[in-house]
């Protein structure tokens, strides 16, 4: 009994000298954000910059990271997406509502890891294996679980781009079923959760077709939540920021819930 102490402490010890930094740098759970703008978050963006305004459910806390653009680890604060989703003005997101509202829920899964990808204005095509976007995103998630922690799902806001051509709506659910395959073929992750948000509006005609994919996905463990009757930004495109704090907490919901 008391050997088994002391060899516990012993290895307990080596642990702390061994990886110093990962006692407060690695996440336990961890979430691949993914899809376009508004998954990436425009939440507060006006005609030429971001308010800058941070809700409660969006401040940083020392229990939420962010995988940055080097692949390290750092405190996750608004814009989440920030030097991810190039070039473009970002504001508020869902990701960090819903890893408070995760938190809140099930404070046993954190420190939680964010690992944004999402990038605006991009078609499922562009998002299809073989492309810098897709490469871009398992590169990440790989790098995100190298030291320690576990990918917990996937959320994806992703389709409204496909909305615009009658063949790319056609073709969608076709493709976000392969994508779900591959992406969990590539990081090894067979069940791995995957949530969709449900587009609300969309810049194209065809944005029933893709919600009826969206709703359609017949694989095991796709959940997906309802963007519509969600508020829209002063542009009338993209979700303002209560909407984005509301799809955080819709997303953990069904993360807790549904699976
Ligand atoms: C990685 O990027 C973050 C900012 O996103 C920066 O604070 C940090 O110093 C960078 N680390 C390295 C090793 O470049
Ligand atoms: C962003 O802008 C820089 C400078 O204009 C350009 O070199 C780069 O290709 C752009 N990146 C993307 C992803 O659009
Ligand atoms: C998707 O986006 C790419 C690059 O913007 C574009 O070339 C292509 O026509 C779009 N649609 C499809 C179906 O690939
Ligand atoms: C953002 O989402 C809204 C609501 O689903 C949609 O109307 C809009 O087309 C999206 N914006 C872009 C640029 O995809």
């Amino acid at each position: 009994m008391k050997i088994f102490h002391l060899v516990t402490v012993l290895l307990l010890a080596y642990a702390r000298i061994a990886s110093p930094e990962s006692c407060h740098h690695q996440p336990k759970s961890i979430f691949i954000l993914s899809g376009q703008s508004n998954m990436s978050g425009r939440g507060g963006v006006g005609r030429v910059k971001w308010d800058g305004v941070v809700p409660p459910e969006c401040e940083p806390s020392p229990s939420i990271l962010r995988l940055g653009p080097n692949l390290t680890w750092e405190e996750a604060k608004e814009p989440l997406h920030a030097d991810i989703d190039l070039n473009k003005t970002l504001g508020i997101g869902p990701g960090m509502s819903f890893a408070h509202s995760v938190l809140a829920q099930e404070p046993s899964l954190g420190p939680i890891g964010l690992v944004p990808c999402a990038v605006g204005g991009t078609n499922i095509t562009e998002w299809a294996r073989g492309g810098l976007l897709y490469s871009d995103m398992v590169r990440r998630a790989k790098a995100a679980v190298k030291h320690g922690g576990t990918i917990r799902a996937i959320l994806w806001y992703q389709g409204e781009s496909d909305t615009i051509i009658e063949e790319d709506a056609l073709r969608y659910k076709h493709r976000l079923k392969k994508f779900i395959e591959e992406v969990r073929c590539d990081l090894k992750l067979p069940t791995l959760p995957f949530i969709q948000v449900g587009l609300a509006t969309a810049l194209g005609p065809y944005i029933d077709i893709v919600r009826a994919a969206q709703f359609g996905v017949k694989l095991p463990n796709v959940k997906i939540v309802d963007a519509k009757g969600l508020p829209l930004e002063w542009d009338h495109v993209h979700l303002n920021t209560p909407a984005e704090v509301k799809l955080g907490k819709m997303l953990a919901h069904a993360f807790l819930h549904d699976f």
